[in-house]
């Protein structure tokens, strides 16, 4: 049996094994390991293709204050990943912690995020890109619905990690991370390059606390096999699902359908363009693989910490493709992402700043534990 080990796999304590054993020749295998943003990532590649590591899109430097809430979900991780690029069910499921208020933009309280649109069926515009794609949710504001437009961005860095819209006290983003077919880990992070919200008050928003709401193993209190401890009474009172916490109430979607959904029976509709484009974009992923070709994610260009999703009542003549990088560029001086009444920018020069911003070091296939 092996005993301790650097991370060049190097056996250093074999007690059970004498001093002169050949076994003490033997490798461990190991893998490259980085932590950053509260993760610990590892190269799980090929030893000769090991790429550089690459600060991820929430972390973009050493102090940035991150937290996050940590989650099993007993399905497949694909199937949590679609309800995590999805804008258009937030209007609906979670619309009790989501209320519309005469807000500039999406406002976070103690207890809610307060939006400006009461529009539930969003207008989805999607963009391929070589990281991944993003898209934009486009809904009628309530106030000058005429002239403007509500637009929520998220942004898909395949194969796990999504950005998805801010709101005014901290960005946020959610990685899936599989642990088989039918269980993986769900992570929610919420950060900020100097404000933001703490960790337990980030899990106690979400429900999701350590020994309160989740086991030790991260498996959740509020489960499948108690119907998510849903309250009828609530819902009879106004509450629309019943159930405690925005992640609970995905996680009641996402478990509901079964460990692996079969989407053969799926009728797909004109709010569903980004799952088709996720479906796509994994199919021929796969394919390539077993074609030989590089992984999805290994060969980006574009640096995470350039990508950035977006939020805001913006005039209905301005294209929501300028906001990302330019939203960018204001996290990095802590603002957070809202453009209220922008003037409109040409989709050109937004061009020119994404060009611009590749040709840099891509992301490492990652997995990790929250801290
Ligand atoms: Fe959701």
């Amino acid at each position: 049996m092996a005993g301790n080990s650097p991370p060049d796999g190097e056996i250093v304590d074999m007690a059970s094994e004498p001093a002169d054993s050949r076994m003490r020749n033997l490798r461990a295998r190991a893998y490259p390991a980085h932590e950053a943003g509260g993760f610990v990532w590892a190269w799980l590649g090929e030893a000769d293709a090991v790429r550089p590591f690459e600060t991820p899109a929430w972390a973009p430097t050493p102090d940035t204050n991150i937290a996050i809430v940590k989650m099993h979900a007993a399905c497949n991780w694909a199937q949590v990943l679609e309800g995590s690029i999805d804008s258009a069910h937030s209007s609906s499921l979670h619309s009790t912690n989501m209320p519309t208020a005469e807000v500039e933009g999406s406002t976070a309280t103690d207890t809610a995020w307060l939006r400006p649109s009461n529009d539930k069926a969003p207008r989805l515009e999607a963009e391929v890109t070589d990281y991944g794609f993003h898209y934009a949710a486009l809904r009628r504001p309530i106030r000058d619905p005429e002239t403007h437009v509500y637009v929520r961005s998220t942004v898909f860095i395949a194969p796990f990690t999504v950005l998805i819209p801010p709101n005014d006290k901290y960005n946020l983003a959610q990685m899936l991370v599989p642990v088989d077919d039918v269980n993986c880990m769900f992570y929610w992070i919420a950060w900020h390059p100097t404000g933001g919200i703490g960790q337990d008050a980030w899990r106690k928003f979400c429900a999701a606390v350590p020994g309160v709401d989740l086991n030790a193993d991260w498996t959740k209190k509020r489960n499948l096999q108690n119907h998510f401890l849903q309250d009828r009474a609530a819902m009879a009172a106004g509450d629309f699902t019943g159930i405690e916490g925005i992640p609970a109430q995905d996680m009641a979607m996402w478990e509901s359908m079964g460990p692996i959904a079969d989407r053969s029976e799926d009728h797909l509709g004109s709010s569903d363009v980004a799952i088709i484009q996720f479906r796509r974009q994994m199919v021929a992923a796969a394919k390539a693989v077993q074609n030989g070709e590089p992984a999805i994610g290994t060969t980006s260009a574009t640096r995470q910490v350039d990508l950035a999703s977006f939020e805001g009542v913006v005039p209905r003549t301005a294209d929501w493709r300028t906001f990302t990088t330019r939203n960018a560029r204001g996290r990095r001086s802590g603002r957070i992402g809202r453009l209220a009444r922008q003037p409109a920018t040409s989709a050109r020069s937004a061009s020119r700043r994404r060009s611009a911003a590749a040709g840099r070091a891509p992301a490492s296939a990652g997995t990790g534990r929250s801290r």
